[in-house]
């Protein structure tokens, strides 16, 4: 049996100005066919190899959200589970196991899953994450690997000890490496991207937790004990999660855990953070443009184009990015796009 838990409560500032804390990015329809999360849903139910139950683990000022987007898809007798403050991914993934461990058992598989990534397809997904079942059930963590392209940081990476299709025995694992450690990286040949999602047992993942985190894993027990459930999902306390050290599972876990295994995976990703990377993963017109929303575009090339509510009209641009929302406007050269970032760090500052 497998339990799968999509992490939903990231704030998303990379899609600036799409994407605002009340309204992240995974709750944006990016690609024309639904919001990110519920196509994340849809993914998880398409297992072919049978149900398995879906839970949500998100902010709680998102809950509405959440329910809307939900809707009828349904969750396979899964619940929403919605964190009164963001403590970031290894929290969560305590609430996953914890959850997991007191409904369904500890021998029990856990697959989480980011809520924002692109996938293709849901037949590939699946056949990855099988094809990492036996490791997770012999009581390895598994984690599924991407081949890189560029020296990115904002990864985490896995060093195989032995290379080639199927399951792969993990060196090292090591999260947002700095520029030149990642062009070294990429240059050995014997690393892959981490694609964030994670399969293991739900007790192999709380051994994991008391012997890097105790801390992490006591408070998150504190606070999953004292939750409230009601008809529309599961409420973490106040005061029992803020308690929780806040960090990722990544730094917390994986850069320490002992046994990993790596899947390699057979399907196409794209992680869709940043607008460069949106303009990648997604169907363009002739001129390499993506046109989203009100938008008059002419003699314009490779570029990323959308609006929302205002009309937006482009001449003769090529390369370059053009975001505007009701409220703010976002235009960069397409290869400077990710440095939005630093638009939000700068408005977060001056408040
Ligand atoms: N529930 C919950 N609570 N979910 C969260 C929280 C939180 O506090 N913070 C982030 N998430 C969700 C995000 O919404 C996203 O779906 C997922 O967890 C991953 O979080 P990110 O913060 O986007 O992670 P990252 O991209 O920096 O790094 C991770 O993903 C990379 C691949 O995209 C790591 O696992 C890297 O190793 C990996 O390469």
């Amino acid at each position: 049996r497998i339990a799968s838990f999509v992490m939903s409560g990231g704030v998303g500032s990379r899609l600036w100005p799409l994407s605002r804390e009340d309204n992240p990015e995974q709750f944006h329809d990016l690609s024309g066919d639904g919001s990110m999360l519920a196509k994340t849903v849809r993914r998880l139910k398409a297992r072919p190899e049978g149900e398995t139950p879906i839970y949500l683990v998100a902010s709680e000022r998102h809950a509405d959200r959440v329910v809307s987007d939900i809707g009828s898809l349904g969750l396979n007798g899964g619940k929403a589970i919605f964190e009164p403050v963001g403590r970031n991914t290894a929290a969560a993934v305590a609430i996953a196991a914890l959850q997991t461990i007191s409904e369904h058992g500890g021998d029990s598989l856990v697959l989480v899953v980011p809520s924002d990534h692109e996938i293709s397809t849901d037949a590939m997904f699946w056949e990855t994450v099988e094809a990492g079942v036996p490791a997770a059930n012999s009581g390895r963590i598994v984690v599924f690997g991407i081949k890189p392209t560029h020296p990115e940081t904002g990864y985490g990476y896995i060093e195989v000890s032995s290379d080639g299709a199927g399951v792969n025995g993990v060196s090292r694992f090591v999260e947002k490496p700095d520029a030149e450690t990642a062009r070294d990286y990429l240059a050995s040949g014997n690393f892959y991207w981490n694609a964030g999602i994670f399969l293991f047992r739900a007790d192999t993942m709380r051994d994991a937790f008391r012997d890097f985190c105790p801390e992490i894993w006591e408070a998150a027990e504190r606070a999953h004990a004292a939750a409230r459930t009601d008809a529309s999902g599961i409420y973490l306390p106040q005061g029992f999660y803020s308690a929780v050290q806040s960090t990722s599972i990544d730094y917390a876990v994986m850069e320490h855990a002992r046994d990993i295994a790596m899947v390699t995976a057979t399907f196409r990703w794209n992680d869709l953070g940043s607008w460069q990377s949106l303009l990648e993963a997604s169907p363009t017109d002739p001129d390499g443009n993506v046109v989203m929303g009100d938008v008059v575009a002419m003699d314009c090339a490779n570029s990323y184009l959308r609006s929302q509510r205002r009309l937006l009209s482009v001449i003769g641009m090529k390369d370059v990015t053009v975001v505007a929302t009701p409220d703010a406007v976002f235009v960069a050269p397409v290869s400077h796009s990710q440095n939005v970032k630093k638009v939000v760090e700068q408005l977060e500052k001056s408040g």
